[in-house]
């Protein structure tokens, strides 16, 4: 029998939903209390979990005894989404894209206002780092090299870095510039979520090698299948506005090189990325469906 990606999908979205809602609980404790509303607000509102997804599939698969990366898998799962969440919320300020849709709801700031929405993010941002370092099990190395790989590609060098190429005044619109802000903007993110699960579910050199392939190609195909979408679908199904890339004048793949074009390069970087899943998967299953979900996706 073929494997069934949807109901696998959806079972790992359950147990991605209740993971972050436990470790939500945790950070409440002691938190006031309208932060923690305005952080709830954003990272339970839904989105389609492909980077804890990411994680916990590639510890599964990296596994060498069965039971997946353990209490660190998971908190690195939770952590890439928090840091993901953040990044939205930030990315959706008027200082930036300056959008009212997100997740299918208002955005943080038109509900709780811009200060709120700017520390709901750098608590998310920040309380993620502290998670994936000092949560409980795991060995120490383990988590500190979870923890360097999360940073560094939510950093300078990655997703903030990105988001300053992508508002940069003299961005050119050239083809090279646009692959390094797509790998940096979106890819470093998911290229770490891969990682962090080869990582936490003992992967080899080799398989390690190959997750850091994966992430890449599936990284850059999915901010261009998001640039894509951007043009071609409607705001409804994708919970955000679309339109807006042109609107603000971005540099976009489909600006860039025209709508066909994009979607063949988005293809083919998605089969780069089902190639290397061959170093977890004899025959293809979740991690070459992920990679072609990454641009054959509707939302
Ligand atoms: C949106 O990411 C921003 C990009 C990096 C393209 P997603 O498309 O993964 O958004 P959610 O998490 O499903 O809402
Ligand atoms: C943002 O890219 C990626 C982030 C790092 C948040 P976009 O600005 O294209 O994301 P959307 O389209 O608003 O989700
Ligand atoms: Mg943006
Ligand atoms: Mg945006
Ligand atoms: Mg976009």
């Amino acid at each position: 029998m073929s494997f069934d990606f949807d109901a696998w999908l959806s079972t790992q979205k359950t147990r991605v939903e209740s993971l972050l809602d436990q470790r939500l609980n945790r950070v409440a404790t002691h938190a006031p209390a309208r932060l923690v509303e305005a952080m709830r607000y954003s990272l339970m509102a839904g989105g389609k979990r492909l980077r804890p997804i990411l994680v916990l599939a590639f510890a599964d698969a990296a596994a060498r005894a069965t039971q997946g990366g353990g209490e660190p898998a998971n908190d690195a799962a939770v952590a890439v989404e928090m840091i993901h969440t953040y990044s939205l919320i930030h990315d959706d300020l008027p200082a930036m894209d300056d959008d009212d849709l997100r997740r299918g709801r208002p955005t943080n700031h038109k509900v709780y206002g811009e200060a709120m929405a700017i520390l709901a993010g750098d608590a998310l941002l920040t309380d993620a780092l502290a998670s994936v370092a000092g949560g409980p099990g795991g060995r120490p190395e383990v988590r500190a090299a979870l923890t360097h790989e999360l940073a560094y590609a939510a950093g300078a060098r990655g997703m903030v870095g990105g988001q300053v190429l992508d508002i940069a005044e003299d961005r050119p619109a050239e083809l090279d510039y646009l692959v390094r802000l797509h790998r940096m903007k979106t890819g470093a993110l998911l290229k770490a979520a891969c990682r962090m699960g080869a990582i936490a579910g003992g992967a080899s050199t080799e398989q390690l090698a190959a997750a850091d392939r994966f992430g890449d190609s599936i990284g850059l195909a999915f901010q261009i299948a998001d640039d894509v979408l951007d043009v071609t679908a409607s705001a409804e199904t994708m919970g955000k506005p679309t339109g807006a890339d042109a609107d603000a004048g971005r540099h976009t793949f489909p600006a860039v090189v025209g709508l066909e074009r994009s979607r063949a390069l988005a293809k083919e970087h998605a089969q780069a990325a089902v190639s290397a899943a061959q170093a977890f998967e004899t025959t293809p299953g979740a991690l070459a469906a992920l990679a072609v979900y990454s641009v054959e996706r509707s939302n």
